[in-house]
């Protein structure tokens, strides 16, 4: 006899969330631990005590789950647990050793599923880390924070100002920042003076300020701060440049994720023309290079991996392919 355990997550509390995650997580359980259906002898399925509107075990039965026996229930409320959460133990008849398999943020079991998730991912412009933590964060349904809108938030406000960009004509600027992170359909919308900017911190010339700006210590300081307090609330994905070495040094699941400097600066150009910013090829790779030089030549937090960090190089490879490869390290982690 072998078990296999396994969790997940849901959203919300909706029939269609709940047969979706939980046929998810057989199929990937019977994938992973190459099983027909006629291995498997019984199901046994828990759900936190916030799920109310359907059984997970008719969801599994929907699934196909229907020649075993099939037990579900419902779990009595524990302090900080992950909610909205659905376990699993599938029992087979033969011995095998089992892959266990935890989707969307449910990353362990019993009282360890009160750890979080954090996947720190840093590297320079145009390497593919914001669209894999995008990806990552949707996978394991855990927040991205893009740690970058916040350093360009903060240029847009010095370029808005006027202000010479020095440690002490920025300071006062960035002490009294008026600057919110919030989150609407899981993305992340940047509210400067209460305005949302997450479209203007987008422009070239935005860019290169932030890179200037976020040398200074001010600027850093008050940056990181509030990135700490907003990752230590929940699971997430942060992405930036010194995200494993200075922000969230203990977190478990490190990336650095790079390309050469024409793949990076090929990926910005089109991303450019499709936004309608009509900036010629070699003067977004100067730009690239010149960020990069300032990003890893700075002397605060400049941008390095980190020395636990695994090496993500995306030139040849699609984002697809990157994303999987990320999934696949801290599955193996977890
Ligand atoms: O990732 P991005 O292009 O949006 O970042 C904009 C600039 O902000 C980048 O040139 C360097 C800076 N940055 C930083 O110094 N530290 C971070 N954690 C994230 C971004």
């Amino acid at each position: 006899m072998t078990a296999i355990r396994g969790a997940t997550t849901v959203n919300c509390d909706t029939p269609e969330e709940i047969k979706g995650a939980v046929k998810e997580l057989l199929q990937t359980i019977k994938e992973k631990n190459n099983l027909s259906l006629c291995d498997i002898v019984c199901v046994m399925l828990s759900n936190t005590a916030d799920i109310h509107s359907y059984y997970p075990a008719k969801a599994a039965r929907e699934a196909g789950f229907d020649g075993c026996a099939l037990y579900s229930s419902s779990e009595p409320l524990i302090d900080g647990a992950l909610p909205l959460c659905i376990r699993v133990m599938v029992l087979c008849d033969s011995h095998f050793k089992p892959s266990y398999v935890y989707l969307r943020g449910a990353a362990k079991l019993r009282k360890d599923i009160t750890e979080p998730l954090v996947v720190a991912l840093d590297g320079p412009a145009g390497s593919g880390k914001s669209t894999a933590a995008k990806a990552l964060a949707k996978h394991f349904n855990i927040l991205y924070l893009d740690t970058g809108a916040m350093y360009r938030a903060c240029a847009l406000k010095c370029l808005n100002c006027g202000v010479k960009i020095e440690e002490n004509t920025v300071k006062p600027v960035i002490e009294n920042i008026n600057l919110k992170i919030e989150y609407e359909d899981g993305r992340q919308v940047t509210i400067l003076d209460g305005k949302d900017v997450s479209e203007d911190i987008r422009r070239p010339e935005v860019s290169d300020m932030a890179s200037r700006v976020s040398a200074l210590p001010c600027v850093r300081q008050k940056m990181v701060e509030m990135q700490r307090k907003i990752a230590s609330s929940m699971s997430c994905v942060v992405d930036g440049r010194d995200i494993g070495t200075n922000v969230l040094p203990d977190a478990e699941h490190k990336f650095y994720v790079t390309a050469s400097v024409q793949v990076r600066a090929t990926r910005r150009y089109l991303e450019n023309k499709a936004k309608g910013f009509d900036t010629p090829y070699e003067t977004v790779e100067a730009e690239i290079a010149a960020r990069d030089k300032r990003d890893m030549e700075r002397e605060v937090a400049p941008l390095k991996m980190a020395e636990d960090a695994t090496l993500v190089d995306t030139s040849d490879m699609t984002a697809e392919q990157a994303v999987q490869y990320i999934i696949d390290k801290i599955q193996e982690k977890i």
